[in-house]
């Protein structure tokens, strides 16, 4: 059985793919490889094309009839880029996904797995979020993916759109194999800053110590990408029981592993499996950040009969072992 993964050649799209592939389904991916590494690409069915090109989407149906449902990656994903160029995310995340939801719904192909992103969510008392927790997407981007769940929504009511929306709190690692992990140059994310400030000696920032967390500084819902990429195997499995009437079209579930890990939480597990410890120096938060959030997990037990198997400390050294060999084939 077949799934297409738009944005496969991504850094969660791929992790999917394989995941797809140990678990008995063939992956067949479209990526127009603005960001993603066609390395991710050998050896699975891939197109190289745009979501927004309709043409392209009915060949690739017309030659995989047997696809079974549709895992939709593809997006534009930088927060700051999305402040800077507003126009291209909502051009490539919402104008571009119209196109390709209105065409896969004509093709008779109205099964879909979201990737959201928990950025949408407001900010909690506890930290704690739920999936109806209040929403207040902050950035172009984030507001991208609210944007797309409210016309899956309506496209669920008008179109029997049938849709599992995986709202991902902050994925990291690598695949357990290696066949693909991050492969941005300058990661701007916690686990990468600290990778970068291992590998080059320098002075690692915590940025903002005073939040009103359990140490001060901010908290975050840290889930290995392998069990992310797992989460949507379970989600194929069982779209079609959790969507089982005319009535229920939609499901939104969290994806994270349902713990927070503050950033100095993070440092520990991060020294913990290193050789030398970061150097670190403490500053200011920067503009616009916030303190953060974990997800209450208990829905996606339920719903996918799946629960996060990974440690922190797995997701660090996989992180770390992946950057090591990710460098040594740049190089080749
Ligand atoms: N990485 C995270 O921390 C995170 C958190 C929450 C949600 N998400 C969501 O997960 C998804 C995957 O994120 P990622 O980290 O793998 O990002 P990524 O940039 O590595 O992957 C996105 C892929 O989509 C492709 N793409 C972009 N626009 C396209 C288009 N118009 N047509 C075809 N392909 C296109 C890119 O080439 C890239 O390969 C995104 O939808 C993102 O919003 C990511």
């Amino acid at each position: 059985m077949k799934v297409l993964v738009t944005g496969g050649a991504g850094y969660i799209g791929s992790t999917i793919c394989s995941a797809l592939e140990d678990n008995g389904y063939t992956p067949v991916i479209l990526d127009n490889l603005s960001c993603g590494r066609r390395e991710f690409t050998i050896g699975k069915i891939f197109y190289e094309g745009d979501i927004g090109d309709v043409d392209l989407v009915e060949r690739i149906f017309f030659e995989n009839p047997d696809i079974i449902c549709t895992i939709h990656c593809a997006a534009l994903i930088v927060v700051p880029d999305s402040v800077a160029r507003p126009f291209e995310y909502y051009q490539e995340n919402i104008s571009k996904s119209l196109l390709f939801f209105k065409k896969i719904i004509n093709l008779g192909y109205p099964k879909l797995i979201f990737s959201s992103s928990a950025s949408i969510y407001d900010d909690s008392e506890n930290y704690m979020v739920y999936e109806d927790s209040p929403l207040n997407p902050r950035s172009p981007y984030a507001r991208t993916k609210y944007m797309l769940e409210l016309i899956i929504k309506d496209f669920a009511v008008a179109y029997n759109f049938k849709s599992l929306i995986l709202r991902y709190f902050n994925p990291i690692g690598a695949d357990p194999n290696y066949r693909s992990g991050p492969y941005i140059e300058s990661p701007s994310h916690l686990l990468g800053k600290m990778i970068t400030a291992y590998k080059n000696n320098e002075i690692f920032k915590i940025t903002g110590v005073n939040w009103d967390t359990r140490d001060g500084t901010g908290i975050r819902d840290y889930i290995h990408v392998w069990d992310l990429a797992l989460a949507h195997v379970q989600a194929v499995k069982h779209i079609d029981d959790i969507l089982n009437s005319p009535d229920k079209n939609y499901e939104i579930i969290n994806i994270g592993n349902g713990q927070g890990s503050t950033v100095r939480e993070m440092l520990n597990a991060f020294n913990s499996v290193v050789d030398k410890p970061l150097v670190v120096e403490e500053t200011e938060s920067r503009p616009g950040d916030v303190a953060g959030a974990f997800t209450n997990s208990k829905k996606a037990k339920r719903l996918l009969s799946w629960e996060t198997k990974y440690s922190i400390g797995e997701a660090i050294s996989s992180a770390i072992k992946w950057d090591e060999i990710w460098k040594a084939k740049i190089r080749r």
